[in-house]
């Protein structure tokens, strides 16, 4: 079968999607699929790309300014679209793209809004093309941290505390949007997490510890998404799980943590970046919470209706109990991330794992 790698896309999370693509490259059997690697620039436009995973990859370790590296073509991680010698699919942003030939599966390796929301999604329903992964409405769910709650909640997973500010809020009264937050750290406490409903990669997030810090966090967030979501700090444990669908239906992997790093005051993205920042896996729980955290990632792939996968985040608390913070239906599959390591100790390697993914979509 033929394979469309699609990869990048008009997110912040565009570079981490680069460096994910080239695993993914790197860990298709090219002897069963011919692999067409289609990126999508970070002004949107679509070309086809060099197939040289090797170049895409983090290359400085150490960038003094992570958003740049994030957001930056020339920062720690490159997009090799080859300008020569390649037919370029969409010149511009909305003109008609140019046939690439029959393609029979798309795999969309994109994280964040514009390819792990919905919207690629939508593209290839409307294409009538198989993808990898989610739905419109699962996509679309996971990444919005406002309505991932809500949908958690209304299946009876435990979610923790948190308030959403909208655009049109903040537009009418800025100092009532404000006031919110404030009860809301009033009701809580400090510190509180400031973050872009839709966004990832940690990208926008901003740990606040008293009211001082507050206006530039808001900033921060809003610079990714008007709509801002700020949670109250969950005191506990992080720990992941994988879920990938079997013939049979979903399955959870080991799950993992992540340990708190010393300087680190939550799990950011230079922690899991640039530090790479080891998890833990399997996470060190008892036969009793694995289960449980294992039953709830499972619950939390099927509350959101996900197809092929999924990364559910939770936070074992103090009183032992496993809230979740959210899911992640295009998990970072890059060498260092969790998901790929969850599923290697759970007995399937990462070339397995992509191939029963692009299997999973063929079906
Ligand atoms: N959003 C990033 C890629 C992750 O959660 O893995
Ligand atoms: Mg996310």
């Amino acid at each position: 079968p033929r394979v469309a790698v699609v990869i990048g896309g008009r997110s912040s999370e565009h570079g981490i999607s680069v460096v994910t693509a080239g695993s993914v490259l790197r860990a298709i059997d090219r002897t069963k699929y011919d692999v067409l690697p289609i990126g999508i620039t970070r002004d949107g436009r679509w070309a086809l790309m060099a197939d040289e995973p090797e170049r895409m990859a983090i290359i400085d370790r150490r960038q003094p300014d992570v958003e740049q590296l994030a957001e930056s073509d020339e920062g720690g991680v490159i997009l090799p679209v080859d300008p020569g010698n390649r037919e370029v699919v969409y010149s511009e942003p909305g003109s008609v793209p140019k046939a690439l030939g029959e393609v029979d599966v798309v795999f969309p390796v994109l994280h964040g809004p514009y390819g792990e929301d919905g919207t690629l999604q939508g593209l290839l329903e409307l294409s009538g093309v198989p993808y990898v992964g989610s739905g419109v409405l699962a996509s679309a769910v996971g990444q919005d941290k406002e309505y991932m709650k809500r949908v958690f909640t209304s299946f009876g997973l435990k979610v923790g505390p948190y308030v959403v500010i909208r655009p049109r809020e903040w537009e009418r009264d800025e100092s009532a949007a404000r006031k919110k937050i404030i009860d809301f750290a009033g009701e809580y406490g400090w510190p509180l997490f400031v973050k872009p409903a839709r966004a990832g990669s940690s990208i926008g997030i901003t740990k606040v510890d008293d009211l001082s810090g507050l206006d530039e966090a808001i900033a921060a967030a809003q610079h990714h998404d008007p709509k801002i979501i700020v949670e109250a700090a969950v005191r506990g444990r992080e720990i992941e799980c994988g879920v990938l669908e079997f013939e049979d239906g979903p399955r959870p992997s080991v799950p993992a943590e992540i340990p708190p790093p010393e300087a680190q005051a939550y799990y950011d993205f230079e922690a899991k970046y640039i530090d790479s920042t080891p998890g833990v896996v399997p996470a060190p729980l008892t036969e009793e919470q694995t289960a449980e955290v294992q039953r709830l990632a499972v619950d939390a792939f099927e509350a959101a209706s996900c197809e092929g996968l999924v990364r559910a985040d939770f936070f074992l608390t103090e009183d032992g109990e496993f809230v979740i913070n959210e899911i992640n239906t295009m998990p970072g599959m890059t060498p260092i991330s969790m998901y790929p390591q969850m599923w290697q100790a759970s007995g399937i390697s990462y070339p397995d794992l992509i191939d029963r993914l692009v299997q999973a979509a063929l079906r």
